[in-house]
């Protein structure tokens, strides 16, 4: 499960044209299977109605510490004890200022003071101009709201409402709901070190033409955002795919199976877990031609040589890290048939611990997959689930692995 689905956040929205982004962060929120009370303060009422934010949350919003709704008179007290987390956004530099002087003269500012800070976490995501992000007061104000134990989320860089361009546009709405799934998640994976393959490779005949494959990549980037999540540092090495790059993970882009093995090699030292999810070229053209191979009319078609590509996984699962324990190897096997035989079969051959199978042709490019865990012990069906829960799910099983307790549904 994700690990919004079940929680109530209330959204907090000060003043500013980011309010535009609450809008579709509150669907996400919901999609996500959370529940959403919304706030405004007088001034977010200028950039976006309540009508709106009540349709899209299903709930009526709070605008008014004088709301006379419920039987006790104090939405303060209600909503604030009701919260799994009160989240800011958009938070602007006034917003920030009245949280560092804990004033309380309006509804949302009031609720922040009196909530329980033990219980009830506070996130902000800032919004405003690049030089009112800049100024002194607001670094200062921001510095003592962390200290005051709020999360500050960080800001976009890039065009502002005001025409000019620099740090302090929030960010955008599918940004904030990663961080706050980062925010909830368990930190399984936490003090790990973790590297993942993910994609493609790209195998060039000549500088226009190569040899490629289906992968789309979608299954590794998912693992690595629920590896980020659990608490893990994540270095992900990937093929051209056309993904954006998970918060808070270290991406190095590569392009052929060369050019992986070499980014995983300096990667490997360092990690403790290595998560090989990339559909390596298993080979390569012999050579590859400086220029563009040009038809010469006399219809003869070129003769490709091939040469097989180093093996990432085997490579690192045989080096002295892996074989100590230090470094806990996860393959991937792509089949189109006999999955359980296969994946048996290929995680004896690359002498790694757990191997994951899945049919490629029914996963690669989509939103879901289902996976066969095979380790010593047996295996077991994580059943077809978006990428995203089966990244979860994955990291969890691995946690779980490395904690040294196997799942009691294994199958032997
Ligand atoms: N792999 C790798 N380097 C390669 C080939 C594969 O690191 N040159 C990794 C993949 O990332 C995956 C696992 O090895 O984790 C299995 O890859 P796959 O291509 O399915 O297996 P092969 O060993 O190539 O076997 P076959 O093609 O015969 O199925």
């Amino acid at each position: 499960m994700n690990a919004l689905a079940g929680k109530h956040i209330v959204l907090g929205l000060s003043g500013g044209v980011a309010c535009y982004k609450s809008a579709e962060l509150t669907r996400l929120l919901v999609k996500a299977g959370a529940s959403v009370q919304v706030v405004m303060t007088e001034a977010a009422e200028q950039f976006i109605t309540p009508v709106t934010m009540q349709a899209l949350s299903g709930r009526p919003v709070y605008a008014s510490q004088w709301d006379a709704r419920a039987a006790n008179n104090m939405p303060h007290i209600n909503l604030s004890r009701e919260a799994d987390a009160i989240l800011i956004a958009p938070c602007s530099a006034d917003f920030i200022a009245r949280l560092v002087q804990g004033r309380a003269d309006e509804l949302l500012s009031l609720l922040c003071l009196a909530r329980p800070i033990e219980r009830v976490p506070l996130l902000v995501a800032p919004a405003m101009n690049r030089e009112m992000w800049a100024h002194p007061a607001t670094r200062r104000n921001l510095a003592q709201l962390a200290q005051d134990g709020a999360t500050v989320l960080g800001v976009g860089n890039g065009d502002q409402a005001c025409g000019e361009t620099g740090d302090g546009r929030m960010l955008e709405a599918a940004e904030i709901l990663e961080e706050l799934e980062i925010f909830f998640a368990p930190k399984l994976l936490a003090g790990e070190q973790v590297l993942i393959t993910a994609g493609p490779t790209f195998e060039a005949i000549d500088p226009v033409r190569g040899i490629t494959n289906l992968s789309s990549g979608k299954m590794g980037f998912a693992i690595a955002r629920a590896a980020r999540a659990a608490g893990a540092e994540v270095t992900l090495v990937a093929g051209p795919v056309h993904l954006p790059t998970p918060r808070g993970v270290r991406r190095i882009d590569v392009r052929s199976a060369q050019n992986m093995l070499q980014a995983v090699d300096g990667q490997a030292r360092e990690a403790s877990i290595f998560i090989a999810t990339a559909a390596v070229a298993d080979w390569r053209p012999a050579s590859s031609a400086e220029h563009k191979i040009k038809k010469d009319g006399s219809g003869q078609t070129p003769q490709l040589a091939f040469v097989e590509n180093p093996d990432i996984l085997a490579t690192v699962a045989q080096s002295e890290r892996a074989r100590s324990g230090a470094l806990y190897c996860v393959g991937f096997a792509a089949e189109s048939e006999n999955l359980l035989a296969h994946a048996q079969a290929k995680r004896a051959r690359k002498g790694v611990p757990l191997l994951v199978g899945n049919i490629g042709p029914a996963t690669f490019g989509q939103d879901d997959n289902a996976l066969l865990l095979v380790d010593a012990e047996g295996h077991r069906e994580l059943p077809r689930a978006s990428k995203d829960e089966l990244g979860r799910q994955l990291v969890a099983e691995i946690a779980r692995r490395l904690g040294g307790t196997v799942s009691p549904t294994f199958a032997r």
